[in-house]
């Protein structure tokens, strides 16, 4: 709404009172933004929607890693995607819930979409947020910083400080000294945690980075960014979502892209792939 994106936005929960008060309370912004029509719903009137977006899922709480709640988020996400396919929808189906790499595998076996259109946010959110501490650390501001986390969207994700730039300078050319990157990447990686354990939930970052997916898809933007996505051998690694930077259009990954890594970083990426199938064995 904020951005214009689209005409329409259904809501749907398992909690129908729920949605009816967030739409009323989206709506209620209309007139002060870019007005849309914003409802709460059924399955049946997303049957023609161009992207679906699964927020429904198991949320974590305090230390709870994202993985620990996979087989409570699976059961969640299967029935969305189940009764959203049985309407007739043949969109993008973009995943959100956490674990969200496993979360999207799933959704790609029970909607029978091809993989292009089934699509997790994945590392988005991460890379954001390196680009935002790097930002602080180096006194820029986190447009200026082109910087990736990789891998699973969650304690194995990989912060790709071999491949960063600031305005195409690598961070030790830029910074004398460079900010430490294990103080960087663990404060990317907890950061999640941190804000949970402030105010119970993330929402404002995890909505943005949603957010810009749906505009590269809906604009056709052909835009790179990085997603999850079922690889399949990039990088040694097939048969698992996981995050890699992506052209995304129209018809969803049009691409996926394999980064110069250092070997460290690429071993590390090999062993989130390795994290996320074990967690993923008894679900998948
Ligand atoms: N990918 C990311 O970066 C990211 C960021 C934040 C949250 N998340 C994930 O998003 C999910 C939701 O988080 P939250 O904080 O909004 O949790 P929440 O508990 O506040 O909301 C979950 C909602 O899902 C609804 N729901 C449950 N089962 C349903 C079903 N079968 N059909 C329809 N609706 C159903 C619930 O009624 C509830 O409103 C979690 O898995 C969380 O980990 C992902």
């Amino acid at each position: 709404m904020l951005r214009a994106l689209f005409r329409e936005i259904v809501l749907i929960d398992a909690n129908p009172a729920l949605a009816q008060a967030e739409a009323a309370d989206l709506s209620d912004a209309n007139a002060l933004a870019r007005p849309a029509r914003i409802w709460a719903g059924t399955y049946e009137d997303a049957a023609q929607a161009s992207i679906a977006v699964i927020t429904a899922g198991a949320a974590t709480h305090g230390d709870e890693s994202r993985l620990a709640v996979a087989a409570r988020s699976a059961a969640i996400v299967e029935s969305c995607v189940a009764q959203v396919m049985q309407a007739g929808f043949d969109g993008v189906l973009l995943v959100a819930a956490n674990p969200v790499d496993l979360m999207a595998h799933r959704a790609l076996r029970a909607s029978g979409l091809p993989s292009a259109r089934v699509i997790g946010t994945g590392t988005l959110l991460d890379s954001s947020r390196l680009r935002q501490t790097l930002a602080t650390a180096l006194h820029v501001a986190p447009a200026a910083i082109d910087a990736l986390v990789l891998g699973e969207h969650g304690d194995s994700e990989v912060a790709a400080f071999s491949i960063a730039r600031v305005a195409g300078l690598p961070l030790p050319a830029f910074a004398d000294p460079a900010p430490d990157p294990t103080v960087i990447a663990c404060q990317v990686r907890t950061a999640a945690y941190e804000i949970i354990a402030g105010k119970g939930y993330t929402s404002f970052g995890v909505a943005t980075a949603i957010v810009r997916i749906c505009e590269a898809i809906a604009r056709d933007e052909r835009v790179a960014l990085p997603v999850s996505t079922l690889l399949t051998g990039q990088l040694g690694v097939a048969d698992v979502y996981l995050s890699l930077p992506c052209i995304l259009g129209a018809g969803g990954v049009e691409r996926v892209l394999v980064p110069e890594l250092s070997d460290a970083e690429a071993a590390a990426f090999r062993a989130s792939a390795e994290a996320v199938k074990a967690a993923g064995a008894a679900l998948l």
